[in-house]
């Protein structure tokens, strides 16, 4: 597993290196534009790695937030955002309740929608403060920074590096709306690939595949709601009218945190890159009560049907 991980992050920093411009073997300059919360725990190994070859980060984050915290492998720029933590706080914490609520799902929704517009609210206020910062931005561009690495979940990153034309990496577990495969040009025909969250699997009957193509209505308009400021954002400093295929086309290679044993199989660009392992960076055994709880019920209803059949 280890030697497994180390052959993963390997190729990573290879692929990396392989983006650098430099005429000698020097470190490359690394923009790192993460996104808050779990996102941060893998590329924070990746950036961690960088550091161990001898390459130079530079992460920018607002500086309200959660994960972030200076380490000596990384050099932390923050810029100020128009929210103090404890709304930042606040407004994280308003979708929990809804977890637990005894509703009907339409009312769900829409206090999801709320909730959901008022963090997407946030990411555009922090994107625009970065955006809009002069003095960053002058600073960001004579950096010269060979590549940006950075998890488009937020795009803001990604509309940066096209701003700034560095060449992008995106580092992530997926894109909702099949973004990822539209700025990628790959195949993603909803007939043959199942949609997350909808159960179904890569053989699927003809309403299973009815199924995956109506789950698709309720996430476009989610996107649509959520992304549309960040898309905005983007048209106006560009001036004229883009849209996020459009910015997010310009990464040039896309690590995956996925792996084929978790999802179905599915086309692939070869700009694609599945690097699943890297969530196993830290990983322990798992606790008693957890086995005990979780992996034997499963495995019982699992196999003992099966076991009959073979008896
Ligand atoms: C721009 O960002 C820099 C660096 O984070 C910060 O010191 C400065 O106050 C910001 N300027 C404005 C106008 O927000
Ligand atoms: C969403 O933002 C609005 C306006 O800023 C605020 O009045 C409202 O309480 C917020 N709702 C939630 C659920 O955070
Ligand atoms: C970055 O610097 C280059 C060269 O100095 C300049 O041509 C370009 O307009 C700058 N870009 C931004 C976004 O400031």
């Amino acid at each position: 597993m280890a030697a497994g991980l180390q052959v993963t992050l390997a190729r990573l920093a290879g692929l990396l290196l392989s983006l650098f411009v430099l005429p000698c073997a020097e470190g490359g300059k690394v923009l790192v534009l993460p996104m808050e919360g779990s996102h941060w725990l893998s590329m924070r190994d990746v950036v961690q790695v960088l550091h161990t070859r001898g390459h130079q980060a530079v992460v920018v984050v607002p500086e309200v937030n959660i994960h972030f915290k200076k380490e000596d492998f990384f050099t932390m720029i923050t810029y100020a955002v128009p929210y103090t933590q404890d709304e930042y706080i606040h407004l994280l914490k308003c979708g929990v309740p809804l977890i637990f609520a005894k509703q009907h799902f339409l009312k769900t929704f829409a206090e999801s929608m709320t909730i959901m517009k008022n963090v997407s609210a946030f990411y555009e206020s922090c994107c625009v403060e970065l955006l809009h910062n002069k003095t960053l931005i002058s600073h960001l561009n004579s950096s010269s920074f060979d590549v940006v690495l950075t998890d488009p979940v937020n795009p803001c990153g990604a509309v940066l590096a096209k701003y700034l034309n560095i060449p992008t990496v995106n580092f992530l577990r997926f894109l909702p709306c099949g973004l990822d495969s539209e700025a990628t040009q790959c195949p993603d025909p909803p007939s043959y690939i199942p949609r997350l969250l909808t159960m179904n699997s890569d053989h699927m009957t003809f309403l299973q595949r009815v199924k995956n193509m109506l789950y698709h209505l309720p996430m476009m308009y989610i996107c649509h709601v959520t992304l549309t400021p960040i898309v905005n954002l983007a048209s106006e400093l560009f001036q004229r009218d883009v849209s996020l295929k459009y910015i997010l086309s310009h990464g040039s290679v896309w690590l995956f945190r996925g792996d084929f044993v978790l999802d179905y199989p599915k086309p692939l660009m070869p700009n694609m890159v599945f690097i699943g392992g890297i969530n196993c960076a830290h990983r322990k055994p798992l606790p008693q009560v957890c086995i005990g709880v979780f992996v034997q019920p499963m495995f019982l209803a699992e196999y003992s049907p099966k076991e009959d059949l073979f008896n």
